[in-house]
């Protein structure tokens, strides 16, 4: 191909996926509405795309980027003089190094485990996966945040990690810190924080004189906080920041390897080698837009927040699920209105919202991360005619035998065959077996919604597994040069 052909078929390519600027995208990419800061960042990228930060000696100018913006972090977190960090891909890497270094803290305990709230993010249940690690799941209370007391009962001999969040995804709520910290030590344990999506918008959220729960290393007992640089930070995407209080708690995250005959392996995250491409573009963003510009942009992404989340309490049909705490918020709907339809009708109108499948006894929800790019008053106006839609819409049925079919299924005795049948049953294949989303999403969350969250994922496991295959022919042209 030529690069003509190559830069045609990129942009055709990219026209199916989700806009990342104008602030319409209410999930996975954060706006900040800078054009001249966004197109610094994606030459600062490009600029360092090849460079490789497995070796900081032969590519210094990515360790002083990374202590740079790791210095800008602890003015965020109130970090002490001691304080360190470390850059990784993203937030679900910084969870898991926090996890991989308590486990690994503590030699001695055979049999570890972490103690979370329930609405902790799903990359601690990850880190639980890979790292061998127990999850030990603590309910929240009717508030949504975490029960302190419980957590407390919680915490045995082989807890190496109590984890709160600063706020959650699903809720957008801030844990009550100081106490869930305050137990951890009392018994010797880890505490961290995962501020990954508010560690950049509460310490102005503090400073613009909201109420803001203590979440920082000025709360003793926080011994790790994990914020991301590709979220509020506006940074393009690859770009977290692990702190710990520190150098001693950061030290088992280290892996050395000299026990070969190649060069002495030596890592500080999941990944060796890793592209200079992210950090480049975080420090890029992060000193162009400087603390006076993240003030401004977390005023204009929380005024936004208030004015969506008073325009959703006044909205009949749709009731916040919390008082969002940062810039996130989640809300139900009325029996007579299907959240889903609403998702739907909103992507119609061009906005991205994200559906939350019901969990134990809490209704399904719609999410939406609000960016300092979001206009409040367009997404309420496209809110209220896809509610008015939705409604006329009707609900989505699922049928009896379906739906009781879908709760008594074990997952663990279907094969590959069982799930075929299943994706094409939920719409996400099509009458010639080929896989796709469908127009409408609404009746295939609907069935997902009334399946356990075991047989939700299998189902998309096995939808993931079967998009993930090479085509048989080359996406366009021939690979060969010249034709
Ligand atoms: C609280 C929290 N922790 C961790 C993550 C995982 O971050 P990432 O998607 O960058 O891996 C997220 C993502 O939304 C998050 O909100």
């Amino acid at each position: 191909m030529t690069p003509e052909d190559i830069r045609a078929r990129l942009a055709a390519l990219q026209e199916d996926d989700l806009p990342v600027h104008g602030g319409r995208t209410l999930a996975y990419v954060y706006d900040a509405g800078l054009a001249e800061v966004d197109a610094l960042a994606r030459e600062a990228v490009a600029a360092f795309a090849g460079s490789n930060g497995l070796d900081p000696t032969a590519f210094p100018s990515l360790l002083a980027m990374e202590n740079d913006l790791v210095a800008f972090a602890r003015s965020l977190v109130d970090g002490p003089a001691t304080m360190v960090g470390t850059l990784t891909s993203g937030g679900t890497e910084s969870c898991l190094l926090a996890v991989q270094g308590a486990r690994d803290s503590r030699p001695d305990v055979r049999d570890p485990s972490i103690v979370v709230p329930d609405t902790v993010h799903a990359a601690f249940h990850k880190a639980g996966h890979y790292f061998g690690v127990r999850v030990v799941v603590v309910p929240t209370g009717p508030d949504h945040r975490a029960d302190p007391a419980a957590v407390a009962a919680a915490i045995d001999d082989s807890t190496v990690l109590v984890v709160a969040s600063a706020p959650s995804y699903a809720d957008g709520v801030v844990d009550p810190v100081p106490e869930i910290a305050a137990a951890a030590a009392a018994r010797g344990v880890r505490c961290h924080v995962d501020a990954c999506i508010g560690g950049w918008v509460l310490p102005y959220a503090a400073r613009l004189g909201r109420p803001v729960t203590p979440w920082t290393f000025a709360v003793e007992g926080v011994t790790s906080i994990s914020t991301d640089l590709h979220k509020y930070a506006y940074a393009p995407k690859g770009a977290s920041l692990l702190l710990h209080r520190d150098p001693a708690l950061r030290r088992p995250q280290y892996f050395a390897h000299a026990g070969w005959p190649g060069y002495t392996m030596l890592n500080a995250t999941l990944q060796s080698t890793r592209s200079g491409g992210p950090t480049a573009g975080a420090w890029a963003t992060v000193r162009a837009i400087g603390d006076d510009g993240y003030l401004r942009l977390a005023e204009q992404a929380l005024c936004a927040t208030d004015a969506i989340a008073a325009g959703i309490a006044a909205l009949p049909g749709l009731s916040l699920v919390a008082t969002p705490e940062s810039t996130l918020v989640a809300a139900t709907a009325d029996a007579d209105l299907d959240v889903f339809t609403v998702c739907d009708e909103m992507a119609a109108r061009g906005w991205f919202v994200q559906p939350q499948l019901s969990y134990g006894d809490r209704a399904p929800s719609l999410h939406v991360a609000i960016s300092a790019a979001t206009d409040a008053t367009a997404f309420l106006a496209a809110l209220g005619s896809s509610v008015e839609a939705a409604r006329a819409a009707g609900p989505v049925p699922v049928d009896a035998g379906v739906a009781e079919l879908l709760r008594t299924l074990d997952p663990a005795s279907l094969g590959d065959a069982e799930l075929d049948l299943l994706l094409a049953a939920g719409g996400l294949a099509g009458d010639d077996g080929a896989l796709g989303l469908p127009e409408r999403m609404a009746p295939v969350n609907a069935l997902l919604d009334v399946a356990p969250p075991a047989l939700r994922e299998a189902v998309l496991v096995a939808f993931l597994d079967r998009l993930a295959r090479p085509v048989p022919e080359p996406v366009t042209g021939s690979f060969a040069s010249g034709t």
